[in-house]
């Protein structure tokens, strides 16, 4: 599905919703409304198709992206959910409220849909059509903005193909969205932290708790993509462009520089990203020995690809 001429526009009936939900279990793109914005959707599962969202919206790094299921039922599957994070849940999903939650071990989520960490953002939005597809999908369905990177989130179907026409597979035309702003981001320290404001007002949520939400600390803007401190680093030293393993290094290749791995050796960097987070924590778990890290062309994804390689390689306490 690289090669695309013509983005589908898809109705809102439920022909145009089984369409939906057929391309995105065939690996593609489909955008569709939520109340809060239009999601640039991929099924969690597939490592080719959260790595393509990144593709199609020229993001130059890996930030976490928000799983999208219709109900409780469906969170319990991927996420742990403690006391509070229930109460918030039951107050508020559906709804514009995203919750960072542990992730259950047995997930099956792509390792690139949480960047490689223990938790994954869940949302179970409050949309007719959101929720249509997401129970005919079936699956846990990842969906940042459906905007190019710095470009303005999407309430029409008109601004996504504005955008990313030619780059994904369908939209789902829902008309505009009612919100209108991201859904509101909490995570848990464990006590409530508000990460994103957004669709749901803070002050709705702390009545809920009866308690003040905790702020993110200044500066430690989640507005920056990928810039948060709890990425997922090696605890091995890894260097990078490196054109071959030295005594006591493990190779991680690329194309024709291969190694123990090789995060695609056809040279193809979709599947590059798809492996990226797969095999660093697999060479991890593998041992301390350093990991020498093949060059990786810095265009298209191999600009976010290489990002995350320089952080995973920067000194660190
Ligand atoms: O309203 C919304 O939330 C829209 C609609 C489509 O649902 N989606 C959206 O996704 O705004 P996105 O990818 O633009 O924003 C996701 C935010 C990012 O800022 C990311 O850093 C944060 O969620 N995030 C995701 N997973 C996280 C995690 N495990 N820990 C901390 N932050 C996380
Ligand atoms: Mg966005």
């Amino acid at each position: 599905m690289a090669d695309l001429h013509a983005t589908e526009r898809l109705v809102p009936d439920d022909t145009g919703i089984a369409r939906a939900a057929e391309v995105l279990l065939a690996g593609g793109l489909v955008s569709f409304p939520t109340e809060t914005v239009y999601g640039l959707g991929g099924v969690a599962t597939d490592d080719i198709a959260v790595a393509r969202i990144f593709e199609a919206k020229g993001r130059p790094h890996f930030n976490p992206l928000i799983a999208h299921v219709p109900d409780l039922e469906a969170v319990s599957k991927i996420a742990e959910l403690s006391e509070r994070a229930h109460d918030l849940a039951q107050a508020f999903w559906p709804g514009p409220l995203t919750l960072v939650l542990p992730m259950r071990a047995d997930a099956g989520l792509s390792p690139l849909v949480s960047a490689g960490l223990t938790t994954v953002a869940v949302r179970v939005p409050d949309h007719p059509l959101a929720q249509k597809l997401l129970r005919a999908v079936g699956r846990p369905v990842v969906a940042p903005s459906a905007n190019p990177s710095g470009r303005i989130s999407p309430t029409e179907a008109a601004h996504v193909l504005a955008g990313l026409g030619g780059r994904i597979e369908a939209v789902l035309d829902g008309g505009p969205c009612s919100v209108g702003v991201e859904s509101t981001i909490v995570g848990f320290n464990p006590e409530p932290v508000l990460l994103r404001p957004g669709g749901l007002p803070a002050e709705a949520i702390e009545d809920a708790l009866g308690a003040p939400l905790a702020r993110r600390a200044e500066g430690a803007g989640i507005n920056a993509p990928g810039q948060l401190a709890s990425h997922y680093a090696p605890d091995a030293r890894v260097r990078l462009d490196a054109e071959a393993a030295r005594p006591g290094e493990r190779m991680l290749g690329f194309g024709d520089a291969d190694g123990e791995m090789n995060l695609s050796p056809s040279g193809d960097l979709v599947e590059a990203a798809a492996n990226l987070f797969r095999m660093l924590h697999a060479l991890d778990a593998a041992g301390d020995a350093p990991i020498a890290v093949a060059p990786v062309p810095d265009t298209g994804l191999g600009r976010a690809i290489n990002d995350r390689l320089r952080r995973a390689a920067a000194p660190r306490d």
